[in-house]
């Protein structure tokens, strides 16, 4: 639906009206009733945007090329100048010479900053994406829907069990207040995993009894330790090398690879084993994560996914997922199923999508027609969870019962978040950081 069309703005008004007259009892109200929350009088979506670095920058992109009335209200980051970043890149010429520049209203007095940021940003708009590193996700998505906010948020959707369990409980609440939520884990969104996925329910691979995932490569940025930094500074500049706020590569990277076998199988895994540690990147600017983690899961039938991420430069570089089942082999990344070397189906890559746009242009299509389509938090918190669970058992070295991590309550976040507040973990004198030791760490024992 194009921003010109009348029936838009005329279901849209419809929409509004009808939510201010259902008020605080929207709740209970079916979908038909156009369950929804929009604070503006035309028509227009208003959104917010949490997070202000690469991917939210991406994002708030995307929501703002999706062909529906949207407009960016307000801005929300820990830091001035990331903020300042991202506002000048969604107001400047994309690669391909797009500017998405008119459909951007956020002046001074509408950029927030700080660790409440949040607060005060999330008020103002529709929809909010929500993209700091996942360690905030569950405050921050407890807040948008307490609000009543419809929700675009990264994965992972959380570090820690703990985290895990609330987005779980608000994933319910968003549910019965019929509240759109979408998750980044974009494969769902793309159209040759959306074939494969389509064949695996017809039955063309069998009952599937395995799987391999990867997500092997050079690893990411390091930001450096800065003069006159706090400690909470450094750890928040510096957050792929912390758990509290990314969980290990693990989390947030292989967790693409391990939802895939999730999503086909139909089934999360009841436990996990495995193995891992840090062999190159030992240096302290690497914080506290491991370089390589080797993870075997279970599932309740007996089926095994084989999960490996590593990020060490110089070594094999594989991202991909290979599902096995009794009649046929699926290879995602090529788009093929097989059987015994036959090639049973092959995606057509001229059909491939940019997930990216798709899952933006989905949401606020829906959005639009006041419809309620989405609900991926649920999901979303299971896949952290399987990743998290991979962790624990490489950092442990033992085995890992999904519900016995999910009910243990294990929380790794700071007490305060303050930029003169002690994060969990500091560096010891030698400015490096206590690192998990198989064997010796130990969870829910
Ligand atoms: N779906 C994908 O393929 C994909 C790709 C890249 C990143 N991501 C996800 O997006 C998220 C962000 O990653 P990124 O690469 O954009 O990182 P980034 O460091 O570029 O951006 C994160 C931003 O959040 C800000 N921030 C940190 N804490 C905050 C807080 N409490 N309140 C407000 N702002 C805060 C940071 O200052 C920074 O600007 C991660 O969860 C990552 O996994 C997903």
């Amino acid at each position: 639906m194009e921003k010109s069309d009348k029936n838009f703005n005329h279901s849209r008004r419809t929409f509004v009206k009808n939510s201010a007259l259902l008020g605080g009892t929207m709740m209970a109200m079916p979908f038909a009733s156009h369950a929804g929350y929009f604070t503006s009088v035309d028509d227009t979506i208003k959104i917010a945007l949490i997070g202000c670095g690469g991917r939210g920058t991406g994002a708030a992109m995307q929501a703002l090329l999706s062909k529906q009335n949207v407009k960016l209200v307000a801005m929300a980051d820990a830091f001035k100048d990331r903020l300042d970043k991202s506002y000048t890149a969604i107001t400047s010429e994309n690669d391909e010479g797009v500017s998405v520049k008119a459909s951007v209203d956020v002046p001074e007095e509408r950029k927030f900053i700080g660790f409440d940021a949040y607060l005060k940003a999330i008020p103002l708009a529709d929809v909010v994406i929500l993209a700091t590193p996942p360690g905030f996700r569950p405050i921050h998505f407890e807040e948008a829907i307490k609000q009543g906010k419809h929700v675009f948020m990264e994965k992972p959707v959380a570090t820690d069990p703990a985290g895990v369990k609330k987005v779980l409980e608000v994933a319910a609440i968003a549910k019965q207040k019929k509240l759109n939520v979408v998750v980044g884990l974009q494969r769902h969104y793309q159209n040759s995993y959306k074939e494969l996925y389509k064949r695996v329910q017809d039955g063309m691979i069998g009952e599937i009894t395995s799987g391999q995932v990867w997500w092997n490569n050079d690893g990411v940025w390091v930001n450096l330790r800065q003069p006159g930094q706090t400690e909470m500074e450094y750890q928040m500049r510096n957050w792929y090398y912390f758990n509290w706020l990314c969980g290990d590569h693990i989390v947030e990277q292989h967790i693409h690879n391990i939802d895939v076998m999730n999503w086909f199988k139909g089934a999360y895994p009841v436990k996990a084993q495995g193995m891992g540690g840090r062999q190159v990147r030992t240096g302290k600017e690497y914080g506290e994560i491991f370089d390589h983690h080797y993870v075997e899961y279970h599932y309740a039938d007996g089926t095994v996914l084989n999960s490996q991420c590593r990020h060490i430069k110089g070594t094999y570089a594989k991202v991909d997922e290979m599902i096995v089942g009794t009649k046929g082999v699926i290879q995602c990344g090529a788009g093929e199923i097989l059987s015994k070397g036959k090639s049973l189906y092959k995606f057509d890559m001229k059909k491939e999508n940019n997930p990216y746009q798709t899952e933006h242009d989905e949401l606020f299509a829906a959005l639009a027609k006041g419809e309620y389509k989405f609900a991926d938090a649920e999901n979303g918190a299971k896949a952290s969870l399987t990743a998290i669970i991979g962790r624990l058992a490489t950092y442990s070295g033992q085995v890992i019962d999904w519900d016995t991590a999910l009910n243990s309550g294990l929380d790794i976040h700071p007490q305060k978040y303050a930029w003169d507040a002690n994060p969990p973990v500091l560096p010891g004198e030698d400015g490096l950081y206590p690192i998990a030791t198989p064997g010796v760490t130990k969870y829910f024992a």
